[in-house]
This record gives C-alpha cells, sequence and structure tokens, in this order.
C-alpha cells in the first residue's frame, strides 16, 4: 500500500468508529470524499510564476485570469483536505451561515470590553466567547479579563507579557517541550528564561524544577505550564507544581502561573478524570487556541487572565477612544464571529462528544 493509501483507508476507519456529533460533519469542500491530485498542468497554474502579480499589462497579457487560478486552488485545497490527518486541528465544522459575513470589514479593534468607536465590530460575540471560557475555567465575571487573539501564540505572548509586568525582576521557567512561543515571548520580552528538561513522557521534571526554584530563592517565579505539548500532548501537573512552589517557600505574591493550554485547555474540562485546569487554584492566565480543538477555519485563539494584571498594560488611546492591552492593533471581528458560532451550534454535549 502506498503511504497516501494507507493514510486513506486508516482515516476511513477512524471516520467508522467516531460518534456521529450533534453537529453533522460538513461537506462544503468534500471533506468525506478522497479528491484527486492536481495534474502537472494544474501544479503549473499555481507555480510563483502563474500567480505573480503584473505591474504592466503587457505582463497581465502572458498570466492566466485569476478565475481559472482560483478554481485549481480550490481543487487543491480540497485534495489536500480530504487527506489531512496529522496536525491536530478539527475540521469537523459546517460555518455556510457566515459565508456572507466575509464581505464585511469586521475589526474587533482595541480592548473588548470597551465601547467601540467604530461600528463594524463583534465585540458582543466576542463577550459571549471570553464569557463562555470564564465559566468554563471557573472565573467569575466580575474577575477576569481576555480577549480573542490571532491564535495560541498570541495568547502565550499575552500571558507572559503581563507575567513580566506584575514581576519585572521575575524569571521564566519551562520545560524543554515548550512551544516555541514560549521562548519567543522569554527573547522578546528581555527575560531571564530557565529551560527544564521534561520526564520521559514529556511532562516537566518537577524535581528538576525545585531545584531551579531553589536557587533562585530572592527572584520571582514566573511559570509556564504546559497543557498538552506540541508533539507528546504531555500535561504538566499543575497541582504537583503548586506543591512544588509551596514546598520551596514561595508565597502567592511572588509567583505568577501561565497555561499554554493551545490544544488541550479546551479538551481538559470535558475529560472526567484529567488534571483540572482551573482559575480556583493559583494560576493567572490561560491560551487556548481556536481553530485547533474547537474547529475554526482561520488561524485563533481565546486568552483569559486575571482582570487585576491587565492594568499593568494599560496605555490610554484616544484615536480609538479605549485602553490598549492587546498585542495586536487591529483584531479579527470574523474570527470572533467564527468562534462564538462553533460553540453555540456544537454545544456542551457536541463538544463533550467530540473530545471523547
Ligand atoms: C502547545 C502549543 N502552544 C502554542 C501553540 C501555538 O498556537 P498557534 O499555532 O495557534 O499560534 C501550539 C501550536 O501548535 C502548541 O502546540
Amino acid at each position: 500500500m502506498t503511504p497516501a493509501i494507507q493514510e486513506h483507508v486508516l482515516k476511513k476507519e477512524i471516520s467508522k468508529t467516531l460518534p456521529v456529533a450533534s453537529w453533522g460533519m460538513f461537506d462544503a469542500w468534500g471533506a468525506s470524499n478522497i479528491h484527486p491530485e492536481l495534474t502537472k498542468d494544474e501544479v503549473q497554474k499555481l507555480s510563483p510564476s502563474a500567480v505573480k502579480i503584473p505591474f504592466t499589462e503587457e505582463e497581465r497579457s502572458h498570466i492566466s485570469h485569476e478565475t481559472d487560478i482560483l478554481k485549481v486552488f480550490d481543487k487543491q485545497m480540497k485534495f489536500v483536505s480530504s487527506y489531512f490527518l496529522g496536525y491536530p486541528i478539527n475540521l469537523n465544522y459546517d460555518h455556510q451561515e457566515l459565508f456572507d459575513f466575509m464581505k464585511y470589514s469586521i475589526n474587533n479593534c482595541g480592548d473588548p470590553f470597551a465601547t467601540s468607536i467604530a461600528g463594524i465590530h463583534s465585540r458582543q460575540f466576542e463577550c459571549s466567547v471570553l464569557d463562555f471560557f470564564s465559566k468554563l475555567w471557573n472565573i467569575p465575571k466580575d474577575d477576569y479579563w481576555g480577549y480573542v487573539t490571532s491564535g495560541g501564540t498570541e495568547g502565550n505572548l499575552h500571558g507572559i507579557l503581563l507575567a513580566r509586568e506584575c514581576h519585572p525582576d521575575g524569571i521564566l521557567y519551562c520545560s524543554e517541550e515548550s512551544h516555541y512561543s514560549i521562548f519567543k515571548a522569554g527573547r522578546y520580552f528581555r527575560m531571564d528564561t530557565k529551560t527544564i528538561p521534561t520526564l520521559p513522557m514529556g511532562e516537566i521534571n518537577y524535581n528538576l524544577l525545585e531545584k531551579e526554584l531553589t536557587n533562585n530563592l530572592d527572584r520571582h517565579a514566573i511559570i509556564s505550564v504546559n497543557i498538552g505539548t506540541t508533539v507528546k500532548g504531555a500535561v504538566d501537573n499543575l497541582d504537583r507544581i503548586i506543591q512544588v512552589l509551596k514546598k520551596v517557600g514561595l508565597p502567592r505574591e511572588r509567583f505568577h502561573i501561565h497555561c499554554d493550554g493551545a490544544l488541550l485547555a479546551m479538551m481538559i474540562p470535558f475529560m472526567d478524570f484529567a488534571p483540572q485546569i482551573s482559575f480556583e487554584k493559583p494560576i493567572d492566565s490561560i491560551a487556548v487556541s481556536g481553530h485547533k480543538m474547537l474547529g475554526c477555519p482561520m488561524p485563533c485563539g481565546v486568552t483569559i487572565c486575571r482582570k487585576q494584571h491587565v492594568k499593568n498594560l494599560e496605555q490610554r488611546v484616544d484615536y480609538i477612544n479605549c485602553m490598549d492591552t492587546t498585542i495586536t492593533g487591529s483584531r479579527n471581528g470574523q474570527a470572533a464571529l467564527y468562534l462564538w458560532y462553533s460553540l453555540r451550534k456544537k454545544g456542551i454535549a457536541g463538544i463533550k462528544q467530540e473530545v471523547m
């Protein structure tokens, strides 16, 4: 069997074992069928020279019409989507009802809780999504702040930035199997970063973490906890890390915990015997991707933190009529709408079923 056939057989086998989700399989791009590969001629139609943007009419006269290129691109997307199995994103979605909204330039620039100066926004949907995650991770409405991000990376950058603003002298501790966005945050924000080796299953080595913390008790501790590592899906045991902090004698005001839950922060609350992440524990922020478990057709995510922390970031910007609290300025209002729609349509029962 060729690898492509093996993958096809595997996909069909897996689909037989999946329960039927409350929100039926989406087939707008034909994901449940296997689509043909591009011909050599079609591959040429998507080559860099074929898709280049002409500067002159003479150049334009030698290239294909956009409609022809897009037809081939659609065929390629169908083909690659029908074989898509490896990267942990959920393709079980149906957002056709939202397609019409793509014509609007929806921008949620600024703080989601501020009144927008422009009318073309989807803040009401964004706030509803944030309320959902605040409930999922057990933080009261009045105590949380958050926003819809461009993905897990932005949520991690925001969470680590908040930590540094709360503890400017803090050392960032994370396991060697943390996502590269955590190390990037350490570099961007010029933080001392201690990389802790992992146990064979991919969790942080708790004894070595304890040793490093003990050696640096004069500095505040900023810990990035992995709620699902990229390669092994390993979950650092939050309760055990909290116990280590207690054991070395770091009081609550001297440590800060960010949870990188890109994939699993959306799944763990629906698993009966998983070690839970919750703001009832001494943690400070959680970031999740929206295009992974939930299945949004564009990169996006959500970050939630304790409200008091964001005060340390606030800068008043008059022409957006609110505080600047987010990493980016303009923010994708479509993403908020897609997240809201996915959560509403799947519902708690649908998500739980998919997680199972
Ligand atoms: C553990 C972990 N954190 C963060 C990220 C970054 O998320 P995104 O790709 O949404 O920026 C990923 C992505 O794979 C990840 O696996």
